[in-house]
């Protein structure tokens, strides 16, 4: 249940029947201070301003006209215009009750879109590096969140398979195969790559049997297209095991790779020249967009066809749009990269657009993200200025968080400390990244990430399994609690209205893409429930109070491990 749309809906009506457009909107946000009530409707202002009336004389005007509901206690105007929205104690112990009880805990699945999220996306014959751990951990984060509220999601790895240096690539993996058959080890991609291309710029030969590849792959030849199917094999084997080490919910299944849009692209570049959008010019195919201009002032090209004949990283975002659409039959489709990508999904988009190939309603959004930096403020790099492999950074944040494990006196087995060891390490590195606002540059800080204070894994991590403790140390089987959860005090009110708003931060990540909102509410959250937790004794407490309570702790348990499992962070029972 989502408190915000309902009051929208509710206010919204009342400002309509009060005389206000149909399109109104009320904007209700959570309040930032109690004196403010729970929540605020700020839409009364400007609504009045359009109808030319006193806004807090049309303001009362709403609150007289909102039905009453058991969900609101009391309407309150303040300032020029405000609405104050208290809720309802009783009802918002009721609510909590009711998720309690639920094992989606009160979260509506009603959303019914198809949603196609184009998301981490390496490319073939290279290792993926820190740059492609951002969309693949914010995009798996997102997709959950799409899940969750019901919507059915398409997860396309739009894998860089495809062009020119393919050639170089078969005719390396040829030789290797020959000289050391039985040994061939492809284990160190970006080896393999920087081999293939230094035998392509220093022997002759060499390159001109790659040119040769490359033509012959484009036309189907069946040995470079074996060769070729098993460079991408190897290489998605290896990533398939850092989505797993990373808990990412990627699989083989969803590779949906540039190769995939090869064939569709000499149609779309035809019909681009068909409907007078692509022109020739110098001898390659270009689209002109008035939208953007170049540093002349003039409407920029977008080359979509090169001289040569080849397709470009535009030509197949066009026809990847095209095909979710038409294809996939999406609502939406998301790409998660790198911002200095922007200008270049945009452009593709926009001709796509212009093409009529989706409608307006079919919704097309890059989901940028900034750059991972080291200590010093540039790109994230090794100590020798190389990339950062993934596979070594995953190595290292388990290698810190063993130590840091060790050095806690614990009393867990083996067993379970290498658990929490790997549930920390990972969860640090994926929760710096997830916790941070994607559009921003972020510092990648070992000792920030692995803290156990402030809004990182191991604090979460902790502050789930303290919960957890208070019913291990006693012996309380959550799931035996009885009784009705009361709100007398008010950490347990404010505790029990964070728990209701838990759906609302889901449904802006899945909305905006920022699981950053998420991560924020579980802090808080965390935040309250320590401030409860001191101010209100739960053990001690008589049995109904100790009940209610105790049935409080335990929402506040699921749904920490519900929203950590959301941003694909792992949770254990004791550290
Ligand atoms: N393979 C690209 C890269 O490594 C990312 C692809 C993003 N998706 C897209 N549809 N262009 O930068």
């Amino acid at each position: 249940m989502n408190i915000q749309h309902i009051l929208s809906e509710k206010i919204k009506q009342a400002m309509i029947g009060s005389g206000a457009e149909q399109n109104v909107e009320a904007l209700v946000r959570q309040s930032g201070k109690p004196q403010f009530g729970d929540y605020q409707a700020n839409g009364v202002m400007g609504a009045a301003k359009k109808l030319g009336l006193n806004p807090r004389e049309f303001a009362q005007k709403v609150v007289d006209n909102v039905d009453s509901d058991p969900l609101i206690e009391k309407l309150e105007i303040a300032g020029p215009g405000f609405i104050n929205i208290f809720l309802n104690p009783a009802w918002l112990s009721e609510q909590v009750q009711t998720s309690l009880n639920d094992e989606k805990l009160g979260v509506s699945v009603n959303q019914q879109q198809t949603v196609v999220v184009d998301y981490s996306s390496p490319n073939v014959a290279k290792e993926m590096h820190v740059g492609h751990l951002r969309s693949t951990i914010i995009g798996d984060g997102v997709v959950r969140a799409l899940e969750f509220l019901g919507n059915k999601v398409i997860r396309a790895n739009h894998v860089g398979d495809w062009g020119t240096q393919f050639g170089m690539l078969i005719a390396y993996l040829e030789k290797m195969e020959n000289e050391n058959a039985s040994e061939m080890q492809l284990s160190d991609l970006e080896a393999f790559y920087r081999e293939a291309k230094a035998h392509y710029d220093n022997d002759s030969a060499f390159a001109e049997k790659a040119r040769n590849y490359v033509v012959k792959l484009q036309g189907g030849d069946e040995y470079c297209r074996t060769m070729w199917k098993k460079l991408v094999d190897i290489t998605m084997q290896q990533n398939q095991r850092n989505y797993e080490r990373l808990n990412v919910t990627l699989t083989e299944k969803d590779v949906m790779g540039e190769s995939l849009y090869n064939p569709m692209l000499p149609g779309i570049v035809a019909d681009l020249k068909e409907k007078g959008l692509a022109v020739e010019d110098d001898g390659a195919l270009v689209v002109f967009l008035e939208e953007f201009k170049n540093k002349d002032g003039d409407p920029m090209g977008v080359i979509v066809q090169k001289k040569d004949g080849g397709f470009l990283y535009t030509t197949t975002d066009i026809a990847a749009a095209k095909y979710r659409y038409e294809t996939l039959k999406a609502d939406r489709a998301l790409v998660f990269s790198d911002t200095r990508q922007s200008q270049h999904m945009q452009q593709a988009w926009l001709i796509t657009r212009k093409a009529g190939y989706v409608p307006d309603s079919f919704s097309l959004e890059h989901q940028n993200f900034g750059m991972m930096l080291g200590k010093d403020g540039k790109p994230f790099k090794t100590r020798t200025g190389g990339t950062v492999k993934l596979a070594d950074l995953l190595d290292e944040a388990v290698e810190r968080a063993g130590k840091l494990i060790a050095e806690k006196n614990t009393n867990l087995t083996d067993e379970e400390k290498q658990a929490v060891v790997e549930a920390v390490a990972i969860g640090a590195v994926k929760y710096s990244d997830l916790s941070k606002n994607r559009t921003t540059d972020y510092v990648f800080d070992w000792d920030n990430m692995l803290s156990f204070e402030g809004n990182t894994a191991p604090y979460m991590q902790y502050a789930y399994t303290r919960i957890r403790s208070i019913f291990s140390k006693s012996g309380i089987d959550p799931d035996t609690l009885k009784g009705k959860i009361n709100l007398t005090e008010d950490k347990e009110r404010t505790l029990a209205l964070k728990l209701l708003q838990f759906e609302e931060s889901v449904s802006v990540v899945a909305k905006d893409g920022t699981p950053h909102v998420l991560c924020q509410y579980l802090y808080e959250l965390a935040g309250i429930f320590s401030s409860f937790y001191e101010a209100c004794p739960i053990l001690n407490a008589e049995d109904d109070i100790k009940q209610s309570r105790l049935q409080l702790a335990s929402l506040t348990a699921k749904t920490l491990k519900q929203g950590l499992e959301l941003l694909g962070i792992k949770t254990v029972e004791k550290m």
